[in-house]
């Protein structure tokens, strides 16, 4: 049977002792990893989030009660034991933080015993996720994962100190609210004493924290959960933290200044990384260009090359054909692959269709200079070679082009841009490059909605200088936005808010909005704004992303406790989940769901 904790405290955590304890009498506690009964003496290793520790049992220390409890000791059982401190009698393990000591044992006592597990509790698990995501609170045992949501702590602490040094207000704003404009679906709560009406879980606290600047709290940021209904990708969970603020009489500059500061602050103190300021400013159109990304990895170059001058006239319909559309014709030089199997060719069109791309032509260059050409047979000499010397093409290198409109174009090589760079291991993984992305474009057309979307939200300032062409050239216009970029990610973004009436209603009316709509949706900001609101711009910082890139890990569930899964379900709690009819009648919900969208299919 189990035994209380009755009279004991724990002196340390496991791995909080070293050779300088040797000689004490010390009570620790933890789970036993690994047991093992050599005859008359029994090694056992106590684990607890710090670390390990050797225990020695021998029944001429401990008595044989304890020396027969010793001998039950399983995997995972927790217990306490009191012992003494002492040099390693056998070999010294390096690798441990305790290699040195061990804790001779004189009493133990069995605080609760574990069922077989599912899966051993080991470093670099091999277990499925999905297993391992349904025990979820195993896995949390696991050293790599105890040390990433400890270094998440350690991450927060120190955001939290940077920005109180900074003057800033840390101030909660509510979870039931009303939808926020950040784009994407909004997850829906029923009220039960208003029948038929819905709170949204917000998307960011875009809306209070420009209120709150109204009240005067000048400099804000929270720690905020936000909630997004949107299709989940490896660095995207539809819950999930921001750190978020905002500050008042303040210009882009700013901002940047702060938060550059802040990212260097915690990534020398949490690990040890120094991030050299101030950080490269790029603007967007020559994160596109150069990218293919707004987001761009910045880490190696194998950059983009406009060839759309030298292809205008050529004969391959292809080419000319989506430069005839408006459109553009660009590569890559992939570097030392000219050589590369037709085979794994093929792969890279197949990705690049899977990104949008009708095609994807090449020039493989041989090491004797010849060419293998999927389009050669449409061109002159003349052209292949002004194709090639443009893309700057050497024997042994790899042209990928893509042609169509500038978006396809851009997105089909930013990616494969990526994928090559990675695989072909063009970058040291451990190195951080961060950039400042600026001068983003305020408006962004959507096909799907036929009208001009907020590229970042409609509260973002245009730039001065622009404003004149929102009537005759709107898509020219661009934002006092910001992101902030690191490997390839984009870590944080904001923007200078509209502070003036003016710009705010031409803001609405081109991205459609009637003055109803607008108000209907944003009254309480609009109003608040009639009552003086001081200038005022923000940024908010995905903390999951930041924790991810810093404890180096490309799966945001490693750094989220109890994470979702790609259909947004947790495989613990098996959230979301049907309910009583009960509840539902108290909210007057009734479900209407066609056969075909039913769980239990
Ligand atoms: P934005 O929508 O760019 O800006 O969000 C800010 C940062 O939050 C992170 N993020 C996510 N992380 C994990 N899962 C998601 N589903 C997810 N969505 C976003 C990203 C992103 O850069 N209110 C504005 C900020 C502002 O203007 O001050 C906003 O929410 O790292
Ligand atoms: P096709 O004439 O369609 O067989 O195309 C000839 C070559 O051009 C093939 O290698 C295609 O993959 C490539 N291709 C087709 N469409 C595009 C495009 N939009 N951009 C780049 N290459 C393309």
């Amino acid at each position: 049977m189990a035994e209380s904790m009755k009279g004991l405290h724990r002196s340390f955590r496991c791995a909080e002792i070293n050779k300088s304890n040797v000689g004490q009498t010390l009570t620790m506690m933890g789970w036993v990893a690994k047991a093992r009964n050599k005859g008359g003496i029994i090694f056992a290793d106590l684990r607890d989030r710090s670390g390990i520790l050797q225990i020695i049992f021998e029944e001429k220390d401990c008595g044989a009660e304890s020396f027969a409890k010793a001998e039950r000791l399983r995997s995972e059982y927790v217990i306490a034991v009191t012992g003494v401190v002492e040099e390693r009698s056998g070999a010294v393990n390096p690798n441990l933080a305790t290699g040195e000591i061990e804790l001779r044992a004189e009493s133990i006592r069995i605080l609760s015993e574990s069922d077989a597990l599912p899966f051993p509790i080991e470093e670099n698990s091999k277990t499925r996720e999905e297993l391992r995501l349904k025990y979820r609170y195993l896995d949390l045992r696991r050293p790599d994962l105890q040390r990433i949501l400890m270094l998440r702590s350690r991450i927060t602490s120190s955001i939290r100190n940077f920005l109180y040094e900074e003057g800033f207000l840390e101030i909660e704003t509510p979870i039931l609210t009303k939808s926020t404009p950040e784009g994407a679906r909004d997850y829906l709560v029923p009220s039960r004493v208003h029948p038929g009406s819905f709170y949204a879980l917000p998307q960011s606290p875009q809306l209070f924290k420009q209120l709150l600047m109204c009240s005067g709290y000048d400099r804000y940021f929270q720690v905020a959960k936000c909630f997004r209904d949107e299709d989940l990708r490896a660095d995207r969970q539809p819950e999930f933290t921001q750190i978020d603020m905002e500050l008042s009489y303040v210009d882009i500059d700013d901002v940047l200044d702060v938060n550059e500061r802040l990212l260097a602050a915690i990534f020398k103190e949490c690990i040890g990384v120094e991030v050299p300021l101030p950080i490269e400013r790029m603007s967007w159109q020559e994160a596109m260009d150069r990218f293919g990304s707004d987001k761009p990895d910045a880490r190696f170059g194998m950059e983009l090359v406009d060839i759309t001058d030298v292809v205008r006239n050529c004969g391959f319909s292809v080419f000319t054909g989506a430069i005839e559309n408006g459109g553009t014709v660009r590569g890559i030089n992939v570097k030392g692959q000219g050589e590369m199997p037709r085979k794994k060719i093929d792969a890279l069109v197949d990705m690049a269709k899977g990104s949008g791309a009708k095609g994807l032509a090449y020039i493989a260059i041989q090491s004797d200079g010849s060419l293998k050409s999927s389009f050669g047979k449409f061109m002159t000499d003349d052209e292949m070679n002004s194709i090639v010397q443009k893309m700057d093409g050497q024997p042994d290198d790899l042209l990928l082009f893509a042609a169509d409109r500038n978006k396809i174009v851009w997105n089909v090589l930013g990616q494969l841009r990526c994928h090559l760079g990675k695989q072909l291991g063009l970058y040291d993984e451990k190195s951080y490059k961060f950039l400042w992305i600026v001068d983003f474009p305020l408006l962004e057309w959507s096909d799907e909605e036929n009208r001009f979307m907020a590229m970042h939200h409609p509260f973002t300032m245009p730039m001065e200088e622009d404003w004149s062409r929102i009537d005759s050239d709107p898509g020219s216009v661009r934002a006092k936005a910001y992101d902030i970029v690191l490997n390839g990610y984009e870590l944080g973004g904001g923007s200078v808010r509209i502070h003036i009436d003016e710009i705010q209603e031409k803001m609405f009316e081109v991205l459609g909005f009637t003055k109803e709509q607008a108000h209907d949706r944003f009254g309480f900001l609009l109003d608040a704004f009639r009552y003086g609101v001081p200038p005022h711009a923000g940024l908010a910082f995905g903390l999951d992303r930041l924790v991810m890139l810093m404890a180096g890990t490309d799966n945001i569930r490693d750094v989220i406790a109890f994470p979702k899964i790609k259909d947004a379900s947790c495989l613990m709690t098996n959230a979301p989940d049907v309910v009583d009819k009960k509840q539902l009648d108290e909210l007057f919900i009734r479900t209407d769901i066609p056969e075909e969208k039913t769980d239990n299919q």
